[in-house]
């Protein structure tokens, strides 16, 4: 990951980019930009992407198609935060957490069969939008001042390298740091998939990326694809 690294100032959104040049680029071609005019969130929400954070997509051919890709990125998130002295949380299925604050996300697109765009957004020193400040924030404000954002991407695009390879060879171990970084273990959680809503206690995450509920002492699994996860 990152032998080919393609910088731009300015895109509408880095995975819309990635999917473009798929086809046609090696695998682990990273596409990053300063600023995004339509940045994507999951569930066709918009994401702010203004200058000051790391928006990128990384191009990967893995041999079959496998969503627990995501958490390549997770780990890789929150590794890199570590490198910096912030100590975060995987929010299954796919969010990066700090002291309750979303800090990271993460938007896996692709073609079966041929190609998968790994996008991350990192917030790092950009500005968090009002109406998101309980939610959201970033890494500035836990460092008191502004990070070199390109040690930051240096950081996260070896980070990526290493758990890409982990991924790839052996899933069960990535799927083992993955359970150790989950911080909803434990808690009482509603899941929420399209129209249905689970509540029950969190037990664990499976080596295939599922999480594992206890709903009223009956035990519940429940697929990472589309869902959303709400803490009491
Ligand atoms: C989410 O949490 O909803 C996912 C957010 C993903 C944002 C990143 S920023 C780089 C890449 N390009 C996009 O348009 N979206 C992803």
């Amino acid at each position: 990951v990152g032998l080919k690294v393609i910088t731009l100032d300015e895109v509408d959104s880095t995975n819309e980019y990635a999917r473009r040049i798929a086809p046609g680029v090696p695998e682990g071609t990273v596409v990053v930009a300063k600023r995004q005019t339509a940045g994507r969130g999951r569930k066709g929400r918009s994401w702010a992407s203004p200058e000051g954070g790391l928006w990128l997509s990384v191009i990967l051919k893995p041999p079959r198609v496998d969503g627990r890709i995501v958490f390549v990125g997770a780990l890789a998130v929150t590794d890199t935060l570590a490198d910096f002295g912030i100590d975060s949380g995987i929010k299954w299925p796919n969010d990066v957490w700090v002291g309750g604050r979303k800090i990271a996300g993460f938007l896996t697109e692709g073609k079966a069969g041929e190609y998968a765009v790994l996008g991350i957004g990192l917030n790092v020193n950009n500005p968090i939008p009002k109406e998101l400040e309980g939610s959201a924030t970033a890494m500035v404000n836990f460092i008191g001042r502004p990070l070199p954002l390109e040690r930051v991407r240096e950081r996260l695009l070896f980070h990526l390298d290493g758990w890409y390879r982990v991924f790839k060879g052996r899933p069960e171990l990535m799927m083992a740091k993955v359970r150790e970084r989950t911080f909803i273990l434990g808690r009482t959680v509603r899941v929420i998939e399209d129209s249905d809503e689970l509540v029950g206690r969190a037990l664990d995450v499976l080596d295939d990326g599922s999480l594992l509920l206890d709903v009223n002492g009956e035990l519940r699994r429940v697929l990472y694809g589309d869902v959303s996860l709400r803490f009491f």
